[in-house]
């Protein structure tokens, strides 16, 4: 055992997910009509039981609620003044049926849950939520001087996470979580506690789709605008591509970082308004690198997300799904870095097996018109601050070409940057902002979106972008690192637009119709909505 995970402090305690039993009885405990297979119906209304709930979905006997004893007038119930926080949604696999549901509670809680319903107001029985509790020492930790720790000489934090399975496709849920005391359906309702997701329609039966995407967030002012922009376009889902809240702000996983846990509860309190509505899907950054947490320092990941389970998965940021017409791929870049290599060749080449076998399974699949790998390092990028990644040049570069992914995207450089297609390291052609890409003659197109809001870096190059160009048919220098460490500069031709400042890229996706082929248009919008940079992958 190594000498983290000698130190490792975790406990993680990992239910089984509920079954689809659970959610029948779930169902018909809470008087929900339901259809064959289990599926909730929608329209159907499911009766809110009255105070006290008595949580009577047993997903597991170890969560089993006890009925929560009315308090007579006056007296505090245990565990009501603990108030969740920090929702966050993601999908499962199949975004069309599986949700997950996560949040925060600042103290121990009985019996976490959910409880669902098709409309506000009318929640059905709770469905157990299971507890990942994380526990950090004090002595592991840098926090900021303003923000001394003192005793105790731990943070506990505890995330807990509802697997909700067999939904209904193209479906509005409403939902609330509480725990044993805090019961957010029944007296004393919270509206402000009542959020909802929609499911993805079935595959092959939407109408299109929006996206957003960004990395390299943190916490914060501007963090918060870019995340105010995901709301006013209301997307499907959000990519966050890594470098999520800074909580290790040194990046470097190692355990000299600094490094306060506590950040992390800032931010997901930050992006609950975005996140309780509009699932977010995490690649892992440098700066998850977290080594007090297991030997590949993810073991702090994952307590707090999870990510669908259909990959290889020894870590939270590789696994892949679809969404409609488009395959998506959650890479982890810090397996191929060569400048932060604290974790470089940790899957020892899986990874790049498993890619493979992902991309093949989806371009081989006629109903998925585009892949979107999404990841935290720049394969290609002109920034300097952390220049581009010769691993994922090397490594998965030749993968895209093979199976002619149509768009990659990154953060890692604090910028906005968005290449021309790229085949075999050299731009194929123009593209300019406004002009058409096919991916099949032309190659693939790499963005870095890397100005979520933690802080900016800077080009060697003048910005140049929608409304704003520059004379920019020169080559500019792009830097890579070596495995030994050493930098080389190269001159490269396919830096087509740069935007130094915040934004987030948006992706409005198309399905073939009336003779035209799938579309996906990517803009890049600065915070107050500007697009900096607009083209369209077509395929055809
Ligand atoms: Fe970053
Ligand atoms: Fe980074």
């Amino acid at each position: 055992m190594s000498e983290n995970e000698t130190e490792n402090e975790t406990e993680i305690s990992r239910p089984s997910r509920p079954s689809r039993r659970d959610l029948l009885r779930a169902g018909t405990a809470g008087g929900a009509a339901l259809a064959a297979g289990g599926l909730l119906l929608p329209g159907t209304a499911l009766a809110a039981p009255a105070l006290p709930a008595a949580p009577t979905a047993p997903a597991t006997p170890a969560t089993l609620a006890t009925p929560t004893v009315p308090a007579p007038r006056g007296e505090r119930v245990a565990g009501s003044a603990l108030r969740p926080f920090g929702r966050h949604l993601a999908f499962g696999a199949d975004p069309s049926q599986q949700v997950v549901v996560s949040w925060q509670v600042p103290d121990a809680v009985t019996a976490p849950f959910v409880r669902l319903g098709v409309k506000p107001g009318d929640f059905g029985s709770p469905i157990a939520a299971e507890v990942r509790t994380l526990v950090s020492k004090l002595s592991w930790q840098h926090p900021v001087e303003d923000q001394p720790l003192v005793k105790p000489t731990t943070v506990t934090q505890y995330y807990l996470h509802a697997q909700l399975d067999q939904l209904i496709p193209d479906t509005t849920y409403y939902y609330v979580v509480g725990h044993q005391g805090y019961d957010p359906a029944g007296q004393g309702a919270r509206l402000g506690d009542v959020a909802s997701f929609r499911t993805a329609p079935a595959p092959g039966r939407g109408a299109g789709f929006t996206f957003t995407a960004f990395g390299d967030q943190g916490i914060g002012y501007n963090a918060a605008a870019t995340g105010n922009l995901i709301s006013g376009l209301d997307p499907a889902f959000h990519l966050h591509m890594g470098d999520l809240s800074y909580a290790n702000a040194g990046g470097s996983g190692k355990t000299s970082d600094a490094y306060d846990a506590r950040l992390w509860d800032s931010f997901f309190v930050q992006n609950d308004p975005v996140a309780s509505r509009t699932p977010w899907m995490p690649a892992i950054g440098n700066h998850e690198m977290e080594p007090w947490y297991g030997a590949d320092g993810y073991g702090g990941m994952r307590a707090r997300f999870t990510t669908p389970d259909n990959a290889w998965s020894q870590s939270t940021g590789i696994y892949s799904w679809r969404y409609q017409n488009v395959g998506l791929i959650s890479l982890d870049g810090n397996d191929v870095c060569f400048n932060t290599p604290a974790n470089l060749d940790y899957t020892k080449g899986k990874q790049k097996k498993w890619l493979e076998s992902r991309l093949a399974a989806l371009r081989a699949d006629s109903g998925i018109d585009f892949i979107v790998v999404y990841l935290h390092q720049c394969t290609y990028s002109t920034c300097h601050d952390n220049g581009a990644e010769l691993g994922a040049q090397q490594d998965w570069a030749p993968l895209f070409d093979k199976y002619q992914v149509d768009l990659v995207l990154s953060g890692h450089n604090h910028v906005y940057e968005r290449t021309d297609p790229i085949r075999a390291g050299k731009a194929t052609r123009k593209v300019a902002s406004g002009d058409t890409v096919n991916p099949v003659k032309d190659g693939t197109t790499y963005v870095v979106a890397g100005g979520g809001g933690g802080g900016l870096y800077s080009f060697p190059a003048a910005d140049t972008y929608l409304g704003h160009e520059t004379a920019n048919d020169k080559s500019v220098p792009m830097v890579v690192s070596d495995r030994g460490g050493q930098s080389q500069t190269v001159k490269v031709t396919w830096s087509r637009v740069r935007y130094t400042g915040y934004c987030l890229v948006t992706v409005d996706v198309t399905p073939a119709a009336g003779g035209r082929p799938a579309r996906m248009e990517v803009r890049s919008l600065t915070e107050d909505g500007t697009a900096v940079d607009r083209v369209t992958v077509q395929r055809g």
